[in-house]
């Protein structure tokens, strides 16, 4: 029974954030704007994202028993997301140290706290929202033998989408189970190694030796590639926009593209529209609270 059209497995960060006029060099000190915090991690961004659109969106992390843990889970309610897979406690919430340049661009370092104590055993107990789920969607910033249980536990019928951020090489069980893998430019070269090839489509060739039925490999301006193992390879154009905040547009992406393809859209079709999607997202400030409705989607 199809509960939900979207189970998110992953982080829930808060994010610290700071404008800056360029990032310092190591040993420099710079002046930034004022420290504004707001809700973030990959998997919270991908739950509150798919919410957002209209998805029935569920999302299974651990944060901890505090101040950042419940801007969080009241981030997560008031998009709607069901968050009776998030647990509370063990450490700290998560939090992301991010600096957004004046042409919008992000640099992000997180620590994972409770992030980290998401184990194979909490997405043992949570089988029951594996069942009620078509889709889920997963990311790196929670331990990688806890994705390799995500992997194991998707049902039959149902379809995995991830995001290796941040990218580090994968088990063959877990890129095998992938339909799609999402990544950008850097994360390609992480996952396939130096034989990466010159030209996107390279790229897809060799991700999909290892393993995924499709890819999806996203180029900023340049659009996205998509490619499945049986069938032609499609260009995405990008959506362009003014780039305010480019802060958890990759998250609203997948999340939009993995929304999509659980209502039955060919690959294609799904990244299509998650490319308005994330472009809406990076013209405002933060994750969570750039993430579009489907009449803002529309509007475009
Ligand atoms: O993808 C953007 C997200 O990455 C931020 O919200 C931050 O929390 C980090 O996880």
């Amino acid at each position: 029974m199809d509960n939900y059209d979207l189970l998110v497995v992953g982080s829930a960060n808060a994010d610290l954030v700071v404008q800056v006029e360029r990032r310092p060099a190591a040993g420099e000190t710079v002046l930034g704007s004022d420290l504004v915090v707001h809700p973030g991690g990959k998997g919270a961004n991908q739950s509150v994202a798919a919410a957002r659109l209209g998805a029935r969106t569920a999302l299974l992390a651990r944060v901890g028993d505090d101040s950042h843990g419940r801007l969080l889970l009241d981030s997560q309610r008031q998009a709607g997301v069901d968050t009776v897979g998030v647990l509370v406690g063990g450490a700290p919430t998560g939090v992301a140290l991010i600096t957004v340049d004046p042409s919008g661009d992000n640099s992000i370092v997180v620590a994972p706290n409770a992030n980290g104590r998401l184990t194979p055993q909490d997405v043992r107990s949570a089988a029951s929202l594996f069942c009620a789920s078509r889709v889920v969607s997963t990311q790196l910033e929670i331990p990688l033998e806890t994705v390799v249980e995500v992997a194991r536990s998707v049902t039959d019928g149902g379809r995995l989408v991830l995001n290796p951020s941040p990218p580090q090489r994968l088990p063959h069980e877990v890129l095998a189970a992938c339909d799609p893998l999402i990544v950008n430019e850097h994360e390609a070269r992480v996952i396939a190694g130096s034989d990466l090839g010159d030209s996107p489509d390279d790229w897809a060739t060799a991700l999909l030796s290892l393993g995924p039925r499709s890819v999806v490999i996203t180029l900023g301006a340049a659009g996205a590639l998509v490619a499945e193992q049986a069938g032609a390879r499609v260009w995405v154009p990008s959506v362009e926009v003014e780039a305010v905040d480019t802060t958890g547009a990759g998250d609203a992406f997948a999340a939009a593209l993995a929304w999509r393809l659980g209502l039955g859209e060919t690959l294609a079709e799904a990244a299509v529209y998650a490319a308005r999607v994330g472009a809406v997202a990076v013209t405002r400030p933060g994750a969570q609270e750039s993430y579009p409705t489907t009449e803002e989607v529309a509007a475009l």
